[in-house]
């Protein structure tokens, strides 16, 4: 036990060596991303590609990228395009690694920047929905100006990169009820983890009611009175991306909670020969202004002793 305690200094101390020595552009072996840069040297200085490519350099010298890599060693604009020296000599497309080349595949644009950034909240990229679906990190990122405060985006706003493909998703949040992410105060990935995540629906957390137990912890318990649904998935009644109902309902009670159920067993049987809207019939007490919810105010479960039928 003791010498654990002494090797994992020793260990730490032994990967930040490596980590700094680590030579100009390791990382991917550029010969198999793109034959033609085989034995290619790097040029390792940005100025050079200034000469030809003066607006990239530019605006790429904003990013995040552009300060920390001149202090890793250099490689800076080849730590992504791989080595250039082929490329200065003989400019073309094909001496040089291009992401906008259509005839490389998906997982070799992405190979490049998961040698860097396969970790953290990468590490369930292979296999994600968005993985399979061939999306790219270009599909959301643009590395090569900074158009967002930070994260790099395609566009200023990173819910506008969802929209790009999610449209419905959009149109959702313009509802009357909806959390705040039209306000700018959350975005998708409050939930999500676009890069795929230990749960359905690439969720940031292993459920979907671990991800809403994040901001809305009460709703966590421990109750005394489970309502079983809402234990087992928030989503049973709310759609988080907006809704025309209140408080994000899938639909408007008493139908929600009708939906499961059955009005026979109520105690009251005030529901006979009731209309619902417009019908001219006299409408039941429980389902006017907030239906059931007048009476089981405690949908969500309740502590109080006398509470199982979540009315305190
Ligand atoms: C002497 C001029 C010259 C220099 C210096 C130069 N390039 Fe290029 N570069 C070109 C030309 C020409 C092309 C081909 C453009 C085309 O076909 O549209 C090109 C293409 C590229 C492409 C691919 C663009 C695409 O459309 O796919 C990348 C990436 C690139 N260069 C990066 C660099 C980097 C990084 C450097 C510095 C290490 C650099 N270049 C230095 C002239 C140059
Ligand atoms: C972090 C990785 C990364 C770095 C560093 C980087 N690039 Fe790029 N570059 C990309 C990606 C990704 C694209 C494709 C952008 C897109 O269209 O989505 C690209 C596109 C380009 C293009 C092609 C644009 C076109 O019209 O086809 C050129 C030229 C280029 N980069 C030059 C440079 C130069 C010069 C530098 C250094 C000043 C540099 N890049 C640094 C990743 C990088
Ligand atoms: C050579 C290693 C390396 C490569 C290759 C690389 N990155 Fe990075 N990236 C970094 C480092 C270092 C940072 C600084 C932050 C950090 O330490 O995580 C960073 C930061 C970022 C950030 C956060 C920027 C911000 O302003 O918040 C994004 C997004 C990003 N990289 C995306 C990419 C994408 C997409 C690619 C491939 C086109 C890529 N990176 C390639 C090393 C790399
Ligand atoms: C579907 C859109 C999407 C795709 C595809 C995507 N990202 Fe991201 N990325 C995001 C969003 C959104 C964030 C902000 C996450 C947050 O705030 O928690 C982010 C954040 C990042 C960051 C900075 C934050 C951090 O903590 O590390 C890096 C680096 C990054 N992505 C790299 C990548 C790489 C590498 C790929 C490709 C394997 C990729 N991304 C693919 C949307 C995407
Ligand atoms: C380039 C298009 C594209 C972009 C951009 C994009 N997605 Fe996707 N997304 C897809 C595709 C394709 C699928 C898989 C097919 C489907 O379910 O529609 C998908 C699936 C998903 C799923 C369902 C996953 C599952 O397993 O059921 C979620 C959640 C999701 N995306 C969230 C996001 C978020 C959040 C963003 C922005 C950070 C984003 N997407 C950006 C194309 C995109
Ligand atoms: C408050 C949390 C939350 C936020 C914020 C959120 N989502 Fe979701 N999203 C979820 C949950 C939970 C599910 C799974 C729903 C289910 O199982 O019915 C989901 C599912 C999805 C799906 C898959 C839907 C399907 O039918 O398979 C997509 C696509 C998606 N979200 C995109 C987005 C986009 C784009 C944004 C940003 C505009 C966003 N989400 C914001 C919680 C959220
Ligand atoms: C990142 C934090 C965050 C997460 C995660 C989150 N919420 Fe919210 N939620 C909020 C905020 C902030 C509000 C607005 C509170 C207010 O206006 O008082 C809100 C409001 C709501 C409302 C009330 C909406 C209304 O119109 O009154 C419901 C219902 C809700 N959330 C359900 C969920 C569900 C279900 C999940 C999980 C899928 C979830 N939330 C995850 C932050 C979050
Ligand atoms: C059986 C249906 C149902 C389930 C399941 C459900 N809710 Fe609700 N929720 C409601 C109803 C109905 C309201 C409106 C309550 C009202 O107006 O008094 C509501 C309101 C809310 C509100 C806003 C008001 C408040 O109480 O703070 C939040 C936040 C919320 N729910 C979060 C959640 C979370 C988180 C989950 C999962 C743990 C969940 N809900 C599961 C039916 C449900
Ligand atoms: C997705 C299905 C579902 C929905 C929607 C639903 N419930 Fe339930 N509810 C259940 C289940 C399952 C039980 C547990 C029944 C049992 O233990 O016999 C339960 C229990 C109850 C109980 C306690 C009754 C008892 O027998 O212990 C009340 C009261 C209740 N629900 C009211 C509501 C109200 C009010 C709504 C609408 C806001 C609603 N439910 C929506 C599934 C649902
Ligand atoms: C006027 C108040 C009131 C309204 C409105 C109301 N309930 Fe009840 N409900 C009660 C009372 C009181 C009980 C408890 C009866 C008992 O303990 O014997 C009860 C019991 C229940 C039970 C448990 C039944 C059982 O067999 O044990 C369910 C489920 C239920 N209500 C669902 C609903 C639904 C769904 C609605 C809306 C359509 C609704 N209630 C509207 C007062 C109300």
């Amino acid at each position: 036990m003791k010498r654990g305690v002494v090797l994992l200094p020793l260990v730490v101390a032994l990967f930040f060596v490596l980590a700094r020595a680590l030579p100009a552009g390791s990382g991917p072996d550029w010969g198999v991303l793109n034959p033609a840069q085989k034995d290619a040297s790097f040029v390792g200085d940005r100025s050079v590609c200034a000469n030809c490519h003066p607006q990239y350099v530019e605006s790429y010298g904003e990013t995040l990228h552009a300060r920390v890599f001149p202090h890793r060693g250099g490689a800076d604009c080849e730590s992504c395009h791989g080595p250039a020296g082929k490329h200065v000599a003989e400019p073309s497309r094909e001496h040089i690694f291009s992401f906008k080349d259509r005839s490389v595949r998906p997982e070799k644009k992405n190979g490049v920047c998961l040698s860097c950034h396969e970790k953290g909240i990468r590490m369930h990229w292979k296999g994600s929905s968005h993985d399979v679906a061939n999306l790219t990190c270009n599909s959301c990122h643009y590395v090569m100006e900074k158009r967002s405060p930070r994260g790099l985006f395609v566009n200023e706003d990173s819910k506008k990169a969802c929209f790009q493909c999610h449209k419905e998703r959009r149109a959702q949040l313009q509802r009357s009820s909806h959390m705040p992410l039209r306000e700018g105060l959350m975005d998708c990935a409050a939930c999500h983890n676009p890069h795929g995540g230990p749960g359905p629906s690439l969720l940031k957390t292993a459920s979907v009611n671990e991800t809403c137990y994040q901001c809305h912890a009460e709703k966590r318990g421990p109750l005394l009175w489970e309502h079983p649904p809402a234990r087992e998935n928030c989503a049973n009644c709310h759609d988080p991306h907006g809704s025309n109902y209140e408080s994000l309902l899938k639909i408007r009670p008493p139908f929600l909670c009708q939906s499961c159920h059955s009005v026979q067993f109520h105690p009251s049987n005030i529901y006979e020969g009731s209309k619902i809207v417009g019908g001219g019939g006299s409408v039941a007490q429980q389902l006017v202004g907030k239906a059931c919810l007048n009476c089981h105010t405690q949908v969500h479960g309740s502590n109080h002793p006398s509470g199982p039928r979540f009315q305190r």
